[in-house]
């Protein structure tokens, strides 16, 4: 079996180490736009190149003899890049352009959820022009959030309350979108403000099954205790079993009918079935679970809370992901598990670049813990920070408690200036989290 894998941030470091430990020993390929030491070291063989030059990969993926390709980020969906390497017969996990419009169009995503009678989505208002959207924002005012309807590096949504102070600060940020065409579509979509605690649920999906995963918390804030600005994500927790402490049954099952529910609209709307990971991004409130947004591929970080404990053969869920032969139940080892990211002093808003980190991989491995490299540079032995997340650790335990305690035992061998935020995954914080939905939902 030869896999190949495109991307090269940590995400794909964890897809790269999961297809690794197949029994079956498959053989893996890379395709990065920058060299990953801990994807180079696994791979058969690496390519470095442009990850949306759908053409180049497609030849990489055909040169290496591939006979199935994962895509890890979302850039080279939105770019057509499974597009291409199906065309030239190498069937993708990761979604064609016109079904990943689930995460690089958020009106299509709300549209198919109205027209399809899907549950889920909050009140919302899609706007070309600026004007039209000011009554929406005038009810909706003290909660509303206004976003780029396309892709913008994460960094493009502004909730009232918290980014954006009253109705008119809301208005001139609808405007600013719009007339300096913030994000690749030309539309903004305003929303009702949801209110609770957020979780991630990761799915794998077949075109019709949907398998879903552990869900996970992220921290977007880059400082402990929730505040300073948005990032890619800080770090991100996981209970045993499917559910995250403060969740019920009832939120799991009911936010995987709403997946369920939208692979089949997304194979009616487009003519194309969704094949490859659905990363649901939801808010359990006072009843049932909202979808914030998609996204078509896996999180990062949470990518390394499910993969690090997944149980089944990844590379035969890849294959049964291609083949349409998906069986719900993908295992999980009974784990809690915490990642961190350590990321550059002054990241994200003014990160300082090329700083030498040093990383002991043989005393995170000694403590249990395992590590991820994101965005870092390779010198000889040398290892250098970029502007983004540098590396990740995971720890892993039989409670979340043990596994905040492993990562940031962890975090003690990576050295160099960097930060991580010591708050995830403590036993404050999930309490914190637990007493929120308990205000939110006394009953439940
Ligand atoms: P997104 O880029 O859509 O993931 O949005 C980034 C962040 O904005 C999310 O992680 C949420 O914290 C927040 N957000 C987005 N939409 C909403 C909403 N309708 N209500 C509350 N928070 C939201
Ligand atoms: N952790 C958020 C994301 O991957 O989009």
């Amino acid at each position: 079996m030869k896999v190949l894998v495109v991307g090269n941030g940590a995400r794909e470091h964890a897809i790269v180490s999961a297809l690794a430990e197949s029994p079956t020993g498959p053989h893996v390929y890379a395709y990065m736009g920058t060299k990953n030491p801990g994807i180079a070291r696994l791979a058969k063989e690496h390519h470095i190149g442009n990850i949306l030059n759908a053409k180049d990969v497609a030849d990489y993926a055909v040169k290496c003899k591939a006979n199935l390709a994962v895509i890890g980020p979302e850039a080279p969906l939105g770019a057509g890049v499974a597009d291409a390497l199906e065309t030239n017969g190498v069937l993708t996990v990761g979604p064609k352009k016109i079904a990943a419009q689930i995460e690089t169009d958020k009106t299509f995503t709300r549209r198919l959820l109205e027209k399809h009678r899907i549950d889920g989505n909050p009140r919302f208002g899609i706007y070309t022009k600026t004007e039209d959207a000011f009554d929406l924002i005038d009810e909706l005012t003290p909660n509303v959030v206004i976003k780029p309807a396309g892709l913008t590096g994460g960094k493009g949504v502004k909730v009232q309350g918290e980014h954006l102070k009253d109705a008119e600060e809301s208005k001139k940020y609808a405007k600013e979108i719009l007339n300096t065409k913030i994000g690749t579509i030309p539309a903004v979509v305003v929303e009702e403000k949801l209110i609770g605690e957020e979780f991630t649920l990761q799915a794998f999906v077949d075109g019709h099954t949907v398998a879903g995963t552990p869900t996970v918390q992220d921290h977007k804030r880059a400082f402990d205790a929730d505040v300073g600005p948005n990032t890619g994500g800080m770090g991100s927790y996981s209970d045993c079993g499917n559910l995250l402490p403060f969740l019920t049954k009832k939120d799991y099952d009911k936010a995987i009918k709403i997946m369920e529910e939208t692979v089949k609209a997304i194979w009616k709307e487009t003519g194309t079935p969704y094949r490859g990971f659905l990363y649901g991004q939801f808010m359990a409130g006072p009843k049932e679970p909202k979808l914030i947004e998609y996204n078509a591929r896996l999180g990062d970080p949470e990518a390394m809370n499910i993969l690090s404990i997944i149980d089944s053969d990844f590379t035969e869920v890849c294959e049964r992901i291609i083949g349409g032969t998906l069986k719900r139940n993908v295992a999980f080892k009974e784990k809690a598990t915490v990642v961190k990211y350590a990321v550059p002093a002054g990241y994200p808003d003014a990160p300082k670049n090329n700083v030498e980190i040093k990383v002991d991989e043989k005393k995170i491995k000694e403590l249990g813990a395992l590590v991820y490299y994101a965005s870092v540079r390779e010198e000889g032995r040398r290892i250098y920070t970029s502007t983004s997340r540098a590396v990740a650790v995971t720890g892993i335990a039989n409670t979340i408690t043990e596994a905040e305690s492993i990562a940031e035992a962890a975090m003690t061998s990576i050295k160099g200036d960097i930060y991580h935020r010591k708050d995830i995954g403590t036993r404050n914080l999930v309490r914190s989290r637990v007493e929120h939905m308990k205000e939110i939902r006394p009953n439940a």
